[in-house]
């Protein structure tokens, strides 16, 4: 909806740094050291035998006991799959991480995606790093399958993977733990962490943009790196996040556009599940969906009036050429392509790229169409003033069934509150205040940052939770205000 004269700012190209640890830099950690670290095209090819038989045999002891014959001619399968390396002179060292699978230090986009519940189960049960070592006997396979036929619950009740493996006298079979990356910010901290995540996503921004536009694949691992960042602090502190997806920038709308949409559509995705993938896809989706964007000329893109329709055309490609650079892209999960690609689609299937069938949009889809429409609502763009926060959640609700999803726009109002953060209010008393965050007791009585008196004279700012009587008094939020009506720049008080 509110892309419907979507031109943008395309910016010049920044260098780009990161202060998010990457995979490569994990993996160095992850990846045991030994005498193979490299392998051949043909044997990365061939682990996906391994990968299979290993995940077969995963499921045949969930149901049949050890000693039934389906187990045991899943272990012969598995078995001269896996010694046809050491045959080769090298170890198999697999690494399950996070969503991600790599032999050695190569890591395998296509596998990744094709064996996600296994990269799962493994995870589930500590196995960071699994290698089959050369000198492995049948017998011994058998044996890491009863350890592999418990449960999450009960390895840990038993003291751990490591724990189980050395009981079970598994010589040629190592595990590492799973690495533990994410670290949690202490609460003082959050707003540094938060603040560095979305610096960090913002740069990732301007280094796809040059990818792009030079016609080079996305860094995939860089991608999900920085995604994963940005979950986590929803995750840790949502309003601090929340709070930082007000900042705008009319020279590089693009960029933060698209991390400002990131984040609220994981602060939207968050009130529906914690379910890790999904935030990660959705990140994802969210984060590249214009990335389609970055093809198209800077001139259509900035201009002031109205579009040709010529030029009209070439903008409503965008979804498309967004999605086909991706699906280009090796490692990309397939839900962030289709997020990518109907993102203007709208809940009533209206919009572009028409939709031929009557499937309904995906559900990460309609999370980003909303935190879309608020982010483009609530910035400056070459043909239009911001509106008030207050303004653009009214313009969501008149909205809802229509172009956005009727329940996701509920869940956004309630998240954001009747006044979303960074909104200017004045108070009951005639003081000025920023809103901060919303209240969990109350919608309408925000936590807000009083910053001038009842006579506009500007005072040290002071919080005060307008839900709480006790130290709020008798105030309550009168008006929200133009932010360029009453020269305030929200982002010197927060
Ligand atoms: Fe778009």
């Amino acid at each position: 909806m509110s892309d419907a004269h979507e031109p943008d700012k395309a910016q010049d190209v920044q260098g780009a740094g990161s202060g998010t640890p990457d995979i490569e830099h994990i993996l160095e950690e992850a990846v045991p050291e030994g005498p193979a670290r490299k392998f051949s095209h043909t044997q990365v090819g061939r682990l996906r035998d391994v990968l299979a038989r290993l995940y077969a045999l995963r499921r045949t002891i969930r149901f049949y006991p050890l000693d039934h014959p389906a187990t045991a001619q899943v272990i012969d399968e598995l078995y001269p799959a896996i010694t046809r390396y050491h045959d080769e002179g090298v170890d198999l060292p697999i690494t399950f991480y996070e969503d991600e699978l790599l032999l050695g230090e190569q890591l395998l986009a296509e596998d990744s995606v094709l064996f996600d519940q296994l990269i799962r189960d493994m995870t589930a049960l500590n196995v960071g790093t699994l290698c089959f070592k050369a000198g492995l006997q049948r017998d011994e396979l058998l044996r890491f399958a009863s350890v592999l036929s418990n449960d999450s619950e009960s390895v840990e009740k038993r003291g751990g993977i490591k724990a189980l493996m050395d009981v079970a006298g598994l010589t040629h079979i190592e595990v590492s733990p799973v690495t533990v990356l994410r670290e949690t910010a202490p609460a003082g901290d959050a707003r540094k962490a938060a603040r560095e995540s979305y610096n960090d996503a913002v740069d990732l921004l301007r280094e796809l943009d040059h990818l792009v536009r030079g016609n080079e694949t996305l860094n995939v691992p860089r991608v999900k790196a920085s995604v994963r960042s940005l979950v986590d602090n929803v995750l840790a502190n949502r309003y601090a996040m929340l709070e930082l997806s007000g900042l705008k920038s009319y020279d590089e709308y693009t960029f933060y556009h698209s991390v400002n949409v990131a984040i609220l559509s994981l602060a939207l995705g968050s009130t529906l599940t914690k379910e890790y993938r999904f935030l990660s896809t959705l990140g994802v989706g969210a984060l590249l969906h214009d990335v389609g964007k970055m093809t198209i000329a800077a001139e259509t893109l900035n201009k002031p009036g109205p579009l040709t329709s010529e030029e009209w055309v070439s903008v409503r490609q965008h979804p498309v050429l967004g999605a086909e650079h991706a699906a280009l892209t090796p490692g990309l999960d397939k839900a962030s392509l289709v997020v990518i690609f109907e993102h203007h689609m709208r809940y009533d299937l209206t919009g572009y790229p028409q939709q031929v069938s009557s499937r309904p949009q995906h559900l990460a889809s309609r999370i980003v169409a909303v935190a879309d429409a608020f982010d483009a609502m609530t910035s400056k763009r070459s043909y239009s003033s911001p509106r008030m926060q207050s303004e653009a959640i009214e313009v969501l609700a008149r909205n809802a069934g229509t172009a956005l999803d009727p329940t996701l726009v509920r869940l956004f109002v309630n998240l954001m509150g009747a006044y979303p953060p960074r909104s200017i209010v004045r108070l009951s008393t005639g003081e000025t205040a920023i809103v901060v965050s919303p209240s969990p007791r109350d919608p309408l009585r925000p936590v807000v940052r009083i910053i001038a008196n009842a006579v506009g004279g500007m005072i040290d700012p002071v919080d005060v939770d307008l839900s709480n009587p006790e130290v709020a008094g008798a105030r309550e939020v009168r008006a929200c205000l133009d932010p360029t009506g009453v020269n305030v720049d929200v982002a010197d008080f927060l």
